[in-house]
């Protein structure tokens, strides 16, 4: 039997204070950038920036299940990240591994269920091994949905979405008018989810780097100095206090 602490659960009263529980993003969505920079600053590989980002991961799946909030979408590793030294690829293709082989049997505990979006078929056999076990594993959990984007691209994601579209309507399942931003959405990787309420980008940077590009549409926007691995639940709990102040318009009055 395990000994730890639910800790997701622990320290909610607390935490959530200052936060209106009716006004929570149902999903958040987060460019974890900044590994490299932080590592730098100390005189160390970037790798081990990588390594200490993994920690503020944990972090961030504590606060996001405190804060209930349904849905948290990481960029893990994107389309554009092969262009990276293959030294660094390898060693970010063992990170899913490391992460869920510590912390898998917490989040069984806390009920929170693994799942991915992204060409994960392009990965390394052992990537896949490892995240393939987690995903089911975790298959009937239903609490936070815990969603990694890897080797996730906007524009790969859209068009994939239209070849399976195309192949579709070839074999007629299904018609030209049957198409709506709904029907097209249900081709996407994120299939049967909300889109992020809120996308925060931490290490300064102000951009999409082809993250979810169709469903960002509306999404509120949060950036942060801070380099990921420096990531936690303060800011965490900033990023959604500041979002509760926000005003969602869609384009109304
Ligand atoms: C984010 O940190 C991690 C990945 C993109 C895989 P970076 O590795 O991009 O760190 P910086 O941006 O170079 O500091
Ligand atoms: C975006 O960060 C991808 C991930 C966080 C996985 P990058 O560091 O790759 O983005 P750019 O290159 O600065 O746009
Ligand atoms: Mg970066």
């Amino acid at each position: 039997m395990s000994m730890k602490l639910p800790f997701f659960k622990k320290k909610q009263t607390e935490q959530n204070d200052e936060q209106d529980p009716e006004n929570m993003p149902e999903h958040v969505a987060i460019i974890m950038d900044g590994n490299g920079r932080w590592a730098k600053k100390r005189g160390l590989p970037r790798i081990a920036g990588h390594r200490e980002g993994v920690k503020a991961v944990n972090r961030v799946v504590r606060a996001a299940a405190q804060s209930h909030v349904k849905v948290l979408t990481l960029y893990a590793f994107s389309t554009e990240n092969w262009k990276r030294p293959a030294s660094e690829i390898e060693f970010l293709m063992k990170l899913p591994k490391e992460f869920l082989h510590v912390y898998l049997p917490d989040l069984m505990d806390n009920n929170v269920r693994v799942e991915t979006i992204g060409d994960i078929q392009a990965l390394p056999a052992h990537t896949q091994e490892a995240v393939t076990y987690a995903k089911d594993k975790t298959k009937n959990n239903d609490g936070l949905l815990l969603n990694f984007a890897l080797n996730y691209g906007g524009r790969f994601e859209i068009m994939q979405a239209v070849k399976q579209m195309m192949a579709d309507l070839d074999c007629s399942t299904l018609s030209i008018d049957s198409i709506n931003e709904e029907t097209f959405a249900n081709y996407l990787f994120t299939q049967g989810l909300t889109d992020p309420d809120l996308l925060i980008r931490t290490s300064g940077e102000q951009r999409l780097s082809n993250f979810l590009l169709w469903q960002l549409a509306y999404t509120e926007l949060w950036f942060t100095e801070t380099y990921w691995p420096d990531f936690d639940e303060g800011i965490f709990n900033q990023a959604l206090g500041d979002y509760q102040q926000r005003k969602r318009r869609y384009g109304g009055i």
